[in-house]
């Protein structure tokens, strides 16, 4: 009996897991509707082993959001109102954007130019910011640098006990472009010079109290079911209840020019020969242009081993 039980009971986690993948697929992208109308949709993204913003993951997050107005309900109103980014693997949320595409082009991506990439890459924040659909991002693991970029261009952000989150781009030299205006709107100029500059990573629980996260939850399923029913909420309200609200809050900024602003800076940056020598320094830390994309000790805690690379008996 008890041994049924035990086997049903892992069957139907098991089912529950791959329920999650059972919508629309947009490469790395899984999703699954639920809620009022099926109105609330739970993206699951999977792009091993450590999520890293490349070119193919963000073609797949910007073919997905194109397609999320492309159905109307029987109002005329896109039928997907509320979207929760969430990751299925544990350990990483999104991570960092993949910094090979700062070298020169090569055969390590395919002769690939860099700069093109990074624009789509902005093009991916631009629809986060202006598509009417209200986004929350459901963060249990490493969020840095691309990956917490993304956060700060959804409206809410929501933390679990594997989360971590930070901007490793002062290691470099540079800002935390696309990220650092919206983060310092959230958390005051005080805390954003306090982990902007210095590239200090922070947990969930310390991201909440100063206003980085909204919640933070000490256990993942509390942190799932506390977004799935907080989104519900939402989408059983009228779709105006989510448009004019949106609209007035993102009167407070950053604008599209404050943004863009902090692009142009990045650029003028970004092909000075310390940058590119703490890239190079980046990447023989990690292993290498193959190494780098693993799940390594130096990824996990990416913050605070960076930084080491500029220590007085690093090698390039
Ligand atoms: C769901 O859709 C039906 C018809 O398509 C509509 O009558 C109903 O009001 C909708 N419910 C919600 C909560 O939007
Ligand atoms: C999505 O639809 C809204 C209107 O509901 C419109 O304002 C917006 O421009 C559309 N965005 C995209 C990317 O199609
Ligand atoms: C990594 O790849 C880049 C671009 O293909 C190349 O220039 C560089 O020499 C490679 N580095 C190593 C350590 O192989
Ligand atoms: C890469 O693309 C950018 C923007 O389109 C362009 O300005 C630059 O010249 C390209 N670089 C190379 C090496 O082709």
């Amino acid at each position: 009996m008890y041994l049924l039980l035990w086997v049903w009971s892992a069957f139907a986690a098991h089912f529950q897991f791959t329920q999650a993948g059972n919508g629309k697929s947009f490469g790395s992208i899984a999703t699954s509707t639920f809620g009022p109308n099926d109105s609330v949709l739970r993206t699951s993204i999977s792009n091993p082993p450590i999520n890293l913003a490349d070119q193919q993951f963000i073609e797949d997050f910007i073919g997905f959001l194109e397609s999320l107005n492309n159905t109307l309900d029987h109002n005329g109103d896109p039928s997907v109102k509320v979207v929760i980014i969430a990751s299925a693997l544990p350990t990483y949320f999104i991570d960092t954007f993949d910094i090979r595409l700062f070298q020169a082009p090569g055969p390590i991506n395919n002769y690939v130019n860099g700069t093109e990439v990074l624009m789509r890459f902005w093009v991916l924040q631009d629809l986060l910011n202006t598509l009417p659909q209200l986004f929350i991002a459901e963060v249990d693991g490493v969020a840095y640098a691309a990956g917490n970029e993304l956060i700060m261009n959804m409206d809410l952000r929501f933390a679990g006990p594997g989360s971590i989150m930070g901007a490793p781009e002062s290691v470099c030299g540079v800002l935390h472009v696309g990220g650092i205006q919206h983060l310092t709107s959230l958390i005051g100029p005080g805390y954003a010079n306090q982990y902007m500059i210095s590239a200090l990573p922070i947990t969930g629980p310390r991201a909440a109290e100063i206003g980085w996260v909204n919640e933070y939850y000490d256990s993942s399923e509390e942190l799932t079911s506390n977004v799935n029913s907080f989104a519900t909420r939402i989408a059983s309200l009228p779709w105006t209840a989510i448009t004019s609200n949106k609209d007035a809050i993102r009167l407070s900024g950053p604008t599209k020019e404050d943004i863009d602003a902090g692009k142009k800076v990045f650029f003028s940056l970004v092909t000075l020969p310390i940058v590119q020598e703490c890239v190079t320094r980046w990447l023989a830390a990690a292993g290498g242009n193959d190494t780098y994309v693993s799940d390594t000790a130096f990824q996990r805690n990416l913050l605070t081993e960076l930084p080491k690379i500029w220590a007085a008996n690093a090698t390039s």
